[in-house]
């Protein structure tokens, strides 16, 4: 596990709401490479399903998958735990897996593992379904605010207890397309528009 590196200005068009860089492109670009091609390895030879989780894994997966040569099938699941802000609500699926993982090797994607509620919940529901084996991997990994008994197998960075956008995470859908890791400026969080 990897630890962000120190702070760094993000470019002037997100400098207004974006306080400072926590990964930069050129670190997530290394580590998702690395984590491909450790996924790569492990699966090799089996009947491979990733199934990652909607929005906020689009960037991560995309740029993972081109890493990972093997032959695999990709599903979704859509699932939302946050209502816009944030502050977690409760967990709605609205997207259900179409493909079928009985027997064979699943790897569960997310953006971020935080509390862990999003996670083992998916992690029950697929494991219902009877896979050969279940791995979990994420890009970040928030330990400081775990409350479920859940750890993932391939973890991109370990980060501090604050709340991150870009790369694909959101705050209230928007960042999801900053090609880094940053953090938000609190004026945001806290709702202040001047
Ligand atoms: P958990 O259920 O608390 O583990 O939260 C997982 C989900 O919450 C992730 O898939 C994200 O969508 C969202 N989330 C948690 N922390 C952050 C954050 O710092 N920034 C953006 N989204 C977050
Ligand atoms: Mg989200």
């Amino acid at each position: 596990m990897k630890k962000p590196a120190q702070s760094q200005q993000p470019p002037p068009p997100w400098r207004g709401d974006i306080r400072s860089i926590l990964i930069s492109r050129a670190r997530l670009a290394r580590r998702v490479r690395t984590l491909a091609r450790r996924i790569e390895i492990d699966f090799a030879g089996g009947d491979l399903v990733i199934v990652a989780l909607l929005n906020g894994t689009v960037m991560f997966l995309a740029d993972l998958l081109r890493g990972v040569s093997l032959p695999l099938r990709l599903d979704f699941i859509g699932v939302s735990s946050y209502r816009g802000g944030a502050e977690p609500g409760g967990l709605v699926f609205t997207t259900e897996l179409r493909l079928d993982v009985r027997g064979r090797d699943v790897l569960l994607v997310d953006d971020i593992l935080d509390t862990g509620r999003t996670l083992s919940r998916v992690q029950a529901k697929l494991l219902a379904l009877q896979p050969r084996r279940l791995k979990i991997c994420v890009l970040l990994d928030k330990p400081a605010r775990r409350l479920e008994n859940i750890a993932a197998d391939y973890v991109g960075f370990t980060i501090p207890d604050e709340f991150v956008v870009g790369y694909g995470l959101d705050y209230g859908e928007k960042y999801r397309n900053l090609p880094f890791v940053g953090l938000l400026h609190p004026k945001i969080i806290h709702g202040v528009t001047s």
